[in-house]
């Protein structure tokens, strides 16, 4: 028996999130996948497979959270009692998995009705002819062509340039004047005027930004936009008071589309911009509340994303995080 494993050949391969915390569980896990086949490897190939997979995760989940690891394996032919194994990146991006979402999934990508949140805001503000509203990380235009119709002069920023199409010719199908700056929101060189709107809204785009660093660029950039006595409107996903998600929680939330930000976190953010807080609710509840019948759910999606679901495999209600509103008042 101790000699059939020479007579045995095997290949296999495992896509992985990149994940960097998560290099001793992949490692692991390929010494595992071996092990049936009386395949071993010695103390130093641990210490270089370890090596190899740790720069290739930091490599990949710095690009993106949404690239994966390829490890592809192959037993050596006999005698050894080796393995061969290629460990490669597979590289992704925000703008490469929605052009994906494009192709693969049925639309209404983001859910048929406006945010009730947004309606109600931008209600709450005046006359429609008089509330200029900047849709940022607009997406298919799911809120900004709603407001359009309603007859709010509407602005959208749009990173992703397939979904920037879509989002250009339903305007244009339905002849709606919408001003539409394709790119990505933190690029200063995009001509968006300052001063000019009434209310800033960013619907499910808050997780996409990394850094505190991105995040606090982007609400300068709001508050620079927004004029005196304006409102910014954004959901994002907030740890409850009494966690504090560690590094792995951290990257699997951004794996997962959840990044997560603590309270104390958004409060160094705002720091010294020219905001007050105005409200703070569940997006879920929120929604839910207002959304007619026929609108519930957005999407197959939104109720476990937006409690916090699809990054914590736990029971409904119990995740330590939520895609909150967060409504900021420009001050004058
Ligand atoms: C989940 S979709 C939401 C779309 C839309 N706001 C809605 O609620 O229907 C997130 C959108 O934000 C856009 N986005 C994320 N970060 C962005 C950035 N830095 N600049 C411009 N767009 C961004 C993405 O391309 C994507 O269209």
């Amino acid at each position: 028996m101790r000699r059939v494993h020479r007579r045995i050949g095997a290949s296999g391969s495992m896509l992985l999130p990149a994940a960097p915390s998560l290099l001793e569980t992949y490692v692991e896990m390929l010494l595992a996948a071996v092990r049936p086949f009386g395949r071993y490897f010695a103390p130093d190939a641990v210490v270089r497979l370890r090596d190899i997979l740790r720069e290739k995760l930091d490599e990949a989940y710095t690009r993106s959270p949404y690239s994966r690891i390829h490890i592809s394996w192959d037993t050596d032919p006999q005698p050894a009692v080796s393995i061969s194994y290629v460990v490669s990146v597979r590289h992704s991006s925000m703008e490469a998995e929605y052009e994906e979402w494009t192709r693969e999934r049925k639309p209404p990508l983001f859910g048929t009705h406006p945010d009730t949140k947004v309606l109600a805001l931008a209600a709450s503000l005046g006359k429609p002819a008089d509330v200029r509203i900047l849709d940022i990380g607009a997406g298919t235009g799911r809120n900004t062509l709603a407001l359009a119709r309603a007859g709010y002069p509407m602005a959208a920023v749009e990173g992703s340039p397939a979904l920037c199409k879509i989002l250009e010719k339903s305007a244009k199908d339905e002849g709606l004047d919408v001003e539409l700056f394709g790119g990505n929101a933190l690029d200063r060189s995009l001509p968006i005027p300052s001063g000019r709107y009434q209310l800033v809204i960013l619907c499910e785009v808050v997780y996409h930004l990394r850094t505190l660093l991105a995040l606090r660029e982007l609400f300068e950039r709001c508050a620079e936009v927004l004029a005196p006595g304006g409102l910014l409107c954004f959901s994002a996903f907030v740890a409850d008071g009494g966690f504090t998600p560690d590094r792995l929680t951290r990257e699997l939330a951004e794996v997962f589309w959840s990044t997560i930000q603590t309270r104390a976190e958004l409060r160094s953010v705002m720091e010294g911009l020219p905001f007050s807080p105005v409200s703070d609710e569940s997006v879920y509840g929120y929604e839910k509340e207002h959304l007619p019948a026929e609108a519930w759910p957005p999407t197959g999606w939104f109720a476990d994303w937006t409690r916090g679901r699809d990054a914590f495999d736990v029971p409904e209600g119990t995740a330590p995080i939520e895609l909150r509103w967060l409504v900021y008042k420009r001050s004058s």
